[in-house]
């Protein structure tokens, strides 16, 4: 009878043990995810890397060794680029000449010139900029020439990924892209695939959406429009966005398909550096039969036609090395490009351009 007293006080006594201590690991793993969460404050490579990024704004702007940042402030700086980071200027965007200008206007003369703006009511600096148009044709890059040229610090947000993966706390993020924008200026604030986040309101939206969509607005409302933070919001989907949002950003800029002319000086900037023919290279008729294609389609336009070139290159190399010769004489390099290496690619280009366009 002792014997069977003692078998059933082990099996409760291990039973309880085994709870416990699958319950003490249980309990530690969801603090380490909560505590791992939004900030990312428990992982020590991402501590490192805010630190980092940290220090280099104040090497930049020394002001900035007195303030401080809470968690979700410092969550935002590995989006944070400093405009001597940046390697984009207006130079490198081809064919948007006075687009560039009017930009000039809106953004860079109110970053660079705040005391112009913020004498005359009159003259208020806009709130914000909306760079829309189809994909590819520069609208990145001219947001981030536009920090470059303007000095601007430059936090680059995607919506979707607040949204994703922050949810529940997106509301805090929201307050601190704000709050740290405000402690970095001058500063542009730039939001991509602004379309995922301030579409058309509507019943359906789920709470957090719909208290963001609202906080947004008023951090919006609150930003004293010095001009020293500029909102640039970028989108494909201009049709999908909220009249309520549409109005803070007063300066729209269509990025559209480039028209023949531009596409010549966008292909003129993209093969700056590279050598081509005199004899055999025409880039007007490039120009004039890549209809339909935007910029970032050119680019890659450009670097078939070099990987052409390439390519004949380590073909001839490797027949003198087949061949018994030695392969580093002199003699052969890399040829420089023909109006036929663009001209294979772009006939199938052309089957994009067939249902847009407007030369
Ligand atoms: N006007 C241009 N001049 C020179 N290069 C260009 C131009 N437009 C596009 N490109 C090239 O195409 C690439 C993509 O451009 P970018 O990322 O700015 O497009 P986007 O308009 O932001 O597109 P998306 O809407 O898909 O985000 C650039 O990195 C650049 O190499
Ligand atoms: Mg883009």
């Amino acid at each position: 009878m002792a014997r069977k007293f003692d078998l059933k006080t082990i099996t409760d006594l291990t039973v309880l043990v085994g709870t416990g201590i699958s319950l003490y690991y249980l309990v530690n793993r969801l603090l380490n995810d909560v505590e791992s969460g939004p900030m990312g404050s428990r992982s020590k490579e991402n501590r490192t890397k805010q630190d980092q990024q940290w220090q280099k704004l104040i090497a930049k702007s020394p002001d900035l060794a007195d303030v401080d940042l809470n968690a979700y402030e410092r969550s935002i700086l590995s989006s944070v680029v400093t405009s001597d980071e940046i390697n984009i200027s207006f130079k490198d965007i081809g064919g948007l000449d006075p687009l560039i200008s009017d930009l000039h206007e809106s953004v860079i003369y109110p970053l660079t010139m705040p005391e112009v703006y913020s004498n005359n009511p009159l003259l208020q600096a806009p709130s914000g900029v909306l760079l829309y148009g189809p994909p590819g044709c520069g609208k990145t890059m001219l947001a981030k020439a536009l920090a470059k040229e303007s000095g601007a610090n430059f936090i680059s947000i995607r919506m979707s990924s607040i949204m994703d993966k922050w949810y529940g706390e997106s509301n805090k993020i929201v307050d601190a892209i704000f709050s740290l924008g405000n402690k970095l200026e001058p500063c542009i604030i730039f939001i991509d695939e602004i379309d995922s986040f301030l579409r058309e309101r509507s019943s359906t939206d789920h709470e957090v959406t719909a208290t963001l969509k609202a906080e947004f607005m008023t951090l919006w409302d609150g930003l004293v429009s010095n001009g020293r933070i500029m909102i640039i919001g970028a989108t494909n989907r201009i049709q999908d966005i909220d009249d309520a949002f549409l109005r803070r950003l007063p300066k729209r800029f269509m990025v559209s398909l480039p028209r023949v002319e531009q596409r010549k000086r966008i292909l003129e900037v993209l093969l700056k550096d590279s050598k081509v023919d005199e004899e055999h290279f025409d880039i007007d008729e490039i120009a004039s039969k890549t209809r339909g294609l935007s910029g970032s389609d050119l680019k890659e336009l450009c670097r078939e036609a070099a990987l052409t070139a390439a390519k004949e290159y380590i073909r001839q190399k490797r027949q003198m090395v087949s061949d018994g010769k030695n392969g580093n004489q002199p003699g052969i390099t890399i040829r420089p490009l023909k109006t036929s290496d663009f001209l294979g690619m772009a006939a199938s280009g052309e089957e994009v351009s067939n249902s847009i366009e407007l030369d």
